[in-house]
């Protein structure tokens, strides 16, 4: 290996920078190599735009959110938007990518991205690239892998967003509802509604019903806590109801946007309860700025892995992390797995109901 190539895809995440950062430096540091990082995803393959990394472009990087990559999230190049003949047709223009790889003389990729991105990884390991992909999502819903970066950062700010609520509800007597992110899997509302001490959780892998949870804040009230806190998943639904969808991407890999079932918690809880209720959408700002101490040193791992895996010319993998080693699963094995979701009969629901919460069942 003499050079190598490496792009961020999909939605961003904090621990971006440090991931870039590491393969960076271990890779000029102990094997020598050259590094190129394509800009905007897979877009910057297609149209070869790229720039030189080097130690002196990667430092300082450590605590900056985002990815000074830049990140696409339509950029399937198996299924590309182009012009032809006047007209916009989808077509398949990988070849493109596979040329411009090649005609730089990259010889590995290192891909980091959540399942939509890495779909694409596999693909064009399929066509003779050498892969190694880097997974990343705040949702933590990965299934090859124990935890993901971002998460950890996405858990830190729904957690103080909750001591914040904490404080204003009890000042009005109100019942505040949280709606975090996460998509279908309720890693961040269960992680942020025991740190942040909420007293109703709700996520999508438990439908709730909302008379059980209006029963909760009753129940606080007869002992005195006239005020409650309620972190709702944005992939939650009710027993009798579907997940609230707040935008449809047309021709993404992944068009469902969801978003404002918060809302609707909170409308439901105001007219059986009778408290002045409020819902705060935190959005992205889970996703953005400074990673955790714990993300920069999870990102700094996955870096270093994914390098070494390439060194050893294990190629079509994805760098995981199994309890406290780092490893590897090879990308047909990671795609098209059943998301990693919260046990509903788990060892932290449990926790999180020997000390009161509920989750509305
Ligand atoms: O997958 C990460 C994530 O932040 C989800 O938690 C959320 O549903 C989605 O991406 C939001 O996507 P977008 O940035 O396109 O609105």
């Amino acid at each position: 290996i003499k050079k190598i190539g490496i792009l961020t895809g999909g939605g961003d995440c904090p621990g971006l920078n440090p991931v870039i950062r590491a393969v960076t430096k271990t890779a000029i540091n102990v094997y020598g190599w050259e590094v190129v990082g394509f800009r905007n995803g897979y877009k910057g393959l297609y149209n070869n735009d790229w720039i030189p990394l080097d130690d002196k472009s990667t430092s300082g990087l450590l605590h900056k959110g985002g990815t000074i990559l830049y990140s696409s999230n339509k950029d399937n190049l198996f299924h590309y938007l182009v012009e032809e003949n006047g007209e916009m047709v989808y077509k398949d223009v990988s070849d493109v990518g596979v040329e411009n790889i090649r005609n730089l003389g990259i010889d590995v990729m290192f891909i980091v991205g959540g399942d939509g991105t890495l779909t694409s990884a596999r693909d064009f390991a399929r066509k003779g690239i050498n892969v190694i992909a880097i997974p990343k999502t705040i949702d933590n819903d990965l299934a090859s892998t124990d935890t993901t970066f971002g998460f950890s950062t996405a858990v830190n700010v729904a957690t103080e967003a909750l001591d914040r609520l904490h404080t204003t509800a009890q000042s009005h007597h109100r019942i505040m509802v949280l709606e975090v992110m996460g998509r279908y899997a309720g890693w961040i509302a269960l992680h942020a509604g025991i740190a942040g001490g909420a007293d109703v959780i709700l996520v999508p892998e438990i439908p709730y019903d909302i008379h059980k949870v209006a029963q909760k804040i009753e129940d606080r009230k007869k002992k005195g806590k006239d005020f409650s806190i309620v972190v709702v998943g944005e992939g939650a639904k009710p027993i009798d109801g579907e997940v609230v969808v707040r935008d449809v991407i047309k021709d993404s890999p992944d068009p469902i946007r969801l978003g404002g079932i918060g809302i609707k918690v909170a409308q439901d809880l105001e007219k059986l309860c009778g408290n002045e209720t409020r819902a705060t959408i935190l959005g992205h700002l889970q996703r953005g700025g400074s990673p955790s101490a714990s993300d920069r040193i999870l990102s700094t791992r996955y870096g270093v892995a994914a390098v070494r895996l390439a060194a050893e010319g294990k190629f079509g993998n994805m760098v995981t992390l199994r309890g406290d080693n780092m490893s590897y699963d090879s990308l047909e094995n990671v795609i098209g797995r059943k998301s990693k979701n919260v046990n509903p009969t788990g060892e932290l629901v449990e926790a999180a109901k020997a000390i009161g919460i509920s989750f509305g069942f």
